[in-house]
């Protein structure tokens, strides 16, 4: 869902960036301890030199919770993560983020509505108390209390192993101090990459794997397939990660026979079965990190962390697994002048783009961002 942000004063739009940079110090300075700017992996160099902490949805928003001591957080990132810092922040902490067009397309990919209607027809069809929804953190609020609702839980790319695994408890029997789980089927949403490498890597085959295509009935599935198979991927994607393809690899492969491939699992599982290794924004820092100096290293993320890893690492060689890769085009709506206006407003005592969550769905989405804590 779009949600529209209106056009900054010109005062933001004409000045220059160095002027910016100094008015965003200032207001920093002014605020002090009351202001907290969190950068997610993917923000601008300009936008991150502001941040206070640097990380992944999950970890941003847990920083800032453990913060209680700053009243407005700046989220540079995108719309599902302030959600979040809204859920799990204390009520005297306000969440702001700088671009209200800063959605996630992915996260847009499945909607409430569609979900329910999904669940609808598998009741028609399977005992849904038996089936788990599991949503990605790259979902909006009211899918996370969807699944706090249903026994479900949260999961993000470094624990959706566990996650999965804790909801397929009836088939892995390991008895789980935590409630929920225990079901012979997980509907997975909205990132059908992340749940397909997740099942594999669990040792389920394709045969055990459904797509569900939320515009049509049963999500097009037969009913003998949604009886049969125990993974129910929502047909979502992120448009970022599915550019990468085996033709890069293998490109990357012929120019560099000793090269490093590290994936997001947000990539298609053949581009994931070709890499050397696979994991989160954090994992990906680690192992760049962790590579041999003189490696190179295609790194199939977002262009902005794969840039910035190139910088930090000099003695390695630290390339876009695509050549022509693009930036997430939501996450490059956060630059100075939108920073700038979000912080300058505080300091003059108005609260720009506030992103709340309403009390029902924040205390369902935290019982499923709970469980999540309470299993991995
Ligand atoms: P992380 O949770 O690993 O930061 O990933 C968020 C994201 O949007 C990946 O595309
Ligand atoms: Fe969403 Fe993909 Fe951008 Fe991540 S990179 S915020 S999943 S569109």
């Amino acid at each position: 869902m779009i949600r529209l942000q209106s056009p900054l004063p010109d005062d933001y739009t004409r000045a220059s960036q160095d002027e910016l940079a100094a008015r965003v110090a200032a207001a920093k300075r002014r605020l002090g301890h009351r202001l907290l700017v969190l950068g997610h992996h993917y923000q601008r160099d300009e936008v991150i030199a502001f941040a206070d902490a640097t990380g992944d949805s999950f970890g941003l928003s847990r920083y800032a919770a453990g913060h209680g001591e700053a009243e407005f957080v700046v989220f540079c990132g995108v719309h599902f993560m302030a959600e979040s810092a809204d859920i799990l922040t204390g009520p005297h902490q306000q969440v702001l983020l700088p671009d209200l067009n800063a959605g996630c397309s992915m996260a847009d990919m499945a909607d409430l509505d569609q979900v329910e209607e999904i669940w609808a027809d598998l009741d028609q069809v399977v005992d849904v108390s038996s089936v788990v929804p599991i949503t990605y953190m790259n979902s909006s609020a009211a899918l996370k209390a969807f699944v706090g609702r249903h026994a479900g839980a949260v999961c993000t790319s470094s624990n959706a192993r566990a996650i999965l695994t804790w909801a397929l408890a009836a088939l892995c029997p390991s008895p789980s101090p935590v409630p929920g789980g225990r079901g012979d089927k997980v509907l997975f949403f909205p990132d059908q990459h992340l749940g397909r490498n997740t099942g594999f890597q669990l040792g389920y085959g394709a045969a055990d794997m459904g797509v569900i295509d939320p515009r049509r009935r049963l999500g097009g599935l037969e009913e003998r397939d949604v009886k049969e198979v125990s993974l129910l991927l929502w047909k979502g994607h992120c448009s970022v990660h599915q550019r990468f393809s085996v033709d890069h690899v293998e490109r990357f492969r012929a120019a560099h026979p000793g090269g490093i491939v590290i994936a997001h699992p947000e990539c298609s599982h053949e581009v994931v079965e070709l890499a050397d290794e696979v994991g989160s924004t954090d994992f990906i820092i680690k192992a760049v990190a962790d590579a041999p100096a003189g490696s190179v290293i295609a790194v199939g993320t977002e262009i902005h962390l794969v840039n910035r890893l190139s910088s930090l690492h000099a003695d390695r060689t630290v390339v876009s697994l695509d050549p022509l890769v693009c930036p997430c085009s939501t996450m490059f709506r956060i630059d100075l002048p939108h920073l700038a206006w979000v912080v300058e407003g505080l300091v003059e005592g108005e609260v720009r783009n506030r992103i709340t969550v309403d009390a029902e769905t924040a205390a369902a989405a935290r019982v499923a961002l709970e469980r999540m804590l309470a299993i991995a």
